[in-house]
C-alpha cells in the first residue's frame, strides 16, 4: 500500500529545512536517501554482530557469516534468481561491470572482436570495454538514437557480425530516462550467439526486474540507487557464466585450496568476492530491498510514473524548457534545459529554494555529444517524492527562468 506520509517519516533526512525551504530531494538518480530500517540495520549490526566471515568458529563470527549470506539469499528471492550462488556482492555497477569485462578478457574476448554499446551507456559502461578494445585491436559499436531519443533497434542487425561478442547496454538511461527494448536486443543476441551484458543501475531502483524472466548473461546495479548503503551492489552471473566467468580478482575467500604453484578457485559466487567484503553493506542492502517489497516494486514504479507524466506535463507549457528523452517508456528520470542557459546556473539557483537537482552531463558524454549539448539538468524520482513537491519545483523553475532571462 502506498501511504505517503508513512513512506516519508520514515526518512529521517528529507525531514530538514535548505536554505530556509523544506528540502525536495531529486537526486535519487545519482543516490537515493536511506530509511530508518536500512540505517537501523547497519548500526545493529556493528552493535551486536559485527566479526568476520567465512571460515570463523566463533559465534560472532557464525552470526555475520548468516547475516550476511542471507543478504544474497534476499537479492537472489527479490530478482527471482533461484540459486543464490549467481548474486555476487560487488562495490557497485562500475566494480561489477569491470569484474566482467577483465574476467571476459581472459578467455571469451578475442583480439579483433567488437562489443555493442548505446547511445546513452553511463561512462561505467563505456570505459572498461574501451580500455579492452585499446588493448586488443577490439571494436566498439554503438546503437543510434531515434528523433525521440529512444534507441533505433532496426540498426542493431547491421552492428551485428561474426566477431560481434557481447552487448552492453543500460536497462534504463540514467539522463533521459528512457527504458530500453531488451526483448528486442535479446532476440538478436540469441540468434547470433552473443552475450548481453545489462546495466541495471537506473531500472532496479524504479521498476520490477525478474532476472529469470530476463534471462540475460550479466545484470549489474547498486544498492545506494536502491534505497542501501554505498559501497555495495550486485553482479548477476547466468549459470553458465557462474561456471565460465573467470577470476580476475583474486584473494582471499575465493579458493578452495593454494599451493605455491597452484590454485583452485571456489566454484560459488566466493569465487569473485577476494577480501573480507562489505558485511554492513550487504547487510543494510538486504534491509532496503525489504524496505522497497514492503511498498511493492510495481508501486514504485507507477508512483514515479505518474509524477514523470505530471512533471513533463507542466515543463511542456513552460516555453523556454527543452526536454529531452520524448519517448513515453520512461522510469523516473527527466532532463532538460532552459533555452539559452547554461544547467549549473539553473542548479545553483534552485537549490537556493532547496530543490536537489543534478546538472552536467551524468556521465553520458557521448550522448551530450549525440544531442549536441554541453549539459542537461536532471529531477530524478524516488517512492517518497509527491506531486506537492513536483508544483513547488515547477514554480520555482518559472521564477529562475524569469531571473536568468
Ligand atoms: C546507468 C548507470 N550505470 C552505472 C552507474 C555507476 O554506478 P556506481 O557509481 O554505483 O558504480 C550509474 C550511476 O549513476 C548509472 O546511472
Amino acid at each position: 500500500m502506498k501511504d505517503l506520509k508513512n513512506i516519508r517519516d520514515q526518512f529521517p533526512v528529507l525531514n530538514q529545512k535548505i536554505n530556509g525551504y523544506d528540502l525536495v530531494y531529486f537526486d535519487n538518480g545519482a543516490t537515493s536517501q536511506k530509511p530508518l530500517s536500512v540505517i537501523e540495520s547497519i548500526s545493529n549490526y556493528y552493535k551486536a554482530s559485527n566479526a568476520n566471515i567465512h571460515r570463523g568458529v566463533h559465534t560472532l563470527s557464525r552470526t555475520a557469516t548468516e547475516l550476511f549470506e542471507k543478504a544474497r539469499k534476499t537479492v537472489a528471492d527479490h530478482f527471482k534468481v533461484k540459486n543464490d550462488q549467481q548474486i555476487i556482492f560487488t562495490a557497485g555497477t562500475t566494480d561489477s561491470i569491470n569484474l566482467v569485462v577483465n574476467g571476459l578478457s581472459k578467455n571469451y574476448l578475442q583480439k579483433g572482436d567488437e562489443i555493442i554499446l548505446s547511445s546513452y551507456e553511463h561512462h561505467s559502461n563505456i570505459l572498461a570495454w574501451q580500455l579492452w578494445a585499446e588493448e586488443n585491436g577490439g571494436k566498439l559499436k554503438v546503437i543510434p538514437l531515434l528523433e525521440d531519443q529512444s534507441l533505433d533497434y532496426s540498426k542493431l542487425e547491421e552492428l551485428i557480425n561474426q566477431k560481434t561478442k557481447l552487448i552492453a547496454i543500460a536497462h534504463v538511461s540514467n539522463t533521459l530516462g528512457v527504458i530500453t527494448d531488451l526483448e528486442k536486443i535479446k532476440v538478436l543476441a540469441k540468434k547470433n550467439n552473443i552475450a548481453v551484458l545489462v546495466d541495471g543501475a537506473q531500472s532496479a531502483p524504479h521498476m520490477p526486474v525478474d532476472l529469470e524472466k530476463l534471462d540475460v548473461d550479466f545484470f549489474v546495479c547498486s544498492a545506494h540507487k536502491m534505497y542501501g548503503p554505498t559501497g555495495i551492489g550486485v553482479l548477476y552471473l547466468s549459470e553458465k557464466w557462474l561456471k565460465d566467468l573467470q577470476v580476475s580478482k583474486p584473494g582471499g575467500g575465493t579458493i578452495k585450496t593454494v599451493t605455491f604453484e597452484k590454485t583452485e578457485y571456489a566454484e560459488n559466487a566466493l569465487r569473485f568476492e577476494p577480501g573480507t567484503p562489505h558485511i554492513a553493506g550487504a547487510i543494510g542492502f538486504a534491509a532496503a530491498i525489504d524496505f522497497m517489497n514492503a511498498v511493492g516494486m510495481q508501486t514504485i514504479f507507477e508512483h514515479e510514473h505518474e509524477l514523470v507524466q505530471y512533471a513533463q506535463q507542466k515543463m511542456s507549457e513552460i516555453p523556454e524548457v527543452i526536454v529531452y528523452g520524448k519517448s513515453n517508456n520512461k522510469a523516473g528520470v527527466i532532463s532538460f534545459n532552459v533555452k539559452n542557459n547554461h544547467p549549473f546556473d539553473v542548479g545553483t539557483l534552485m537549490d537556493k529554494y532547496g530543490i536537489a537537482v543534478r546538472t552536467g552531463h551524468h556521465c553520458t558524454q557521448p550522448l551530450m555529444q549525440c544531442l549536441n549539448i554541453q549539459g542537461t539538468v536532471r529531477i530524478s524520482f524516488a517512492i517518497y517524492n509527491t506531486k506537492s513537491e513536483v508544483d513547488f519545483f515547477i514554480e520555482k523553475l518559472k521564477k529562475v527562468i524569469t531571473m536568468l532571462n
